[in-house]
């Protein structure tokens, strides 16, 4: 996959015209899709080699999520820019750019302003957010997480409809397909379990071609976790079932 940027960067795009790369270290609404080993370390190096700035966008993915801080620490590959929201402030809203003094040193006064920035209540939360992250909600995270995935995969076993699951900590998706070895995307089918969960006490999204995401709040315990995976369970039978 790197390779194939940098041969567009040959052909297409050259490289001193691209000021930076900006990429997912886990992809949210594309699917929750964990990139292979190696493709974050080859962006980095190929963003190097030509002076490129790396982003990574981590609203989805960050403080916490991924039974991590940031999602990058799953790789040990760093960014230049680091973008977080979402759960940043448990609900209030604010977005975070963290980037090294050097690259923060190139925006001019002014050139970067906003009505709302700087909301002391929002900056309070966002505290309040990454003190119990640190102390306790990752680590949450990543055990729930692993209790998720064993039970998400003896359901693969169970339903020929499960082509693939993934994810890190609370951050899991599961693909669903109309054949297995074609790994033909069943939407329709995502789109029915979603509805069925809804129904039966169980709120999920859709992502990516054919997939739901479980992304449940990093503070869930075990009873709950098993709870809401038997109302999946349920759902998918049900989904299963009128799909006949
Ligand atoms: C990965 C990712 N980046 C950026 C955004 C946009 O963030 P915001 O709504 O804070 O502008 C979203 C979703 O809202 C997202 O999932």
């Amino acid at each position: 996959m790197v390779a194939y940027i940098e041969q567009l960067m040959e052909r297409n795009v050259p490289a001193d015209e691209v000021a930076a790369i900006l990429v997912e270290p886990i992809q949210g609404e594309g699917g929750y899709v964990v990139p292979p080993d190696g493709f974050l370390a080859g962006l980095r190096a190929l963003c190097d080699r030509h002076g490129i700035l790396l982003i990574f966008d981590e609203v989805q993915a960050g403080v916490g999520r991924t039974g991590k801080m940031f999602a990058w620490q799953h790789s040990g590959v760093r960014p230049d820019v680091l973008v977080l929201a979402k759960g940043l402030g448990s609900g209030l809203p604010i977005g975070l750019a963290i980037a090294p003094t050097h690259i923060m040193q190139k925006w001019t006064p002014g050139s970067h302003a906003n009505t709302f920035g700087g909301n002391p209540l929002c900056c309070a939360a966002a505290l309040a957010t990454l003190d119990l992250v640190q102390n306790g909600y990752a680590d949450n995270a990543a055990r729930m997480g692993k209790r998720i995935l064993e039970r998400l995969a003896a359901l693969a076993r169970q339903f020929e409809f499960i082509g693939n699951v993934r994810g890190r900590g609370l951050m899991i998706g599961v693909e669903f397909v109309t054949d297995r070895a074609a790994k033909s995307p069943a939407k329709a089918l995502a789109s029915k379990i979603v509805h069925r969960a809804y129904h039966n006490g169980l709120l999920l999204l859709e992502c990516g071609a054919s997939g739901i995401r479980l992304i449940p709040p990093l503070m869930i315990d075990a009873t709950l976790v098993d709870e809401g995976l038997d109302v999946l369970e349920r759902s998918m039978q049900e989904a299963q079932a009128e799909a006949r």
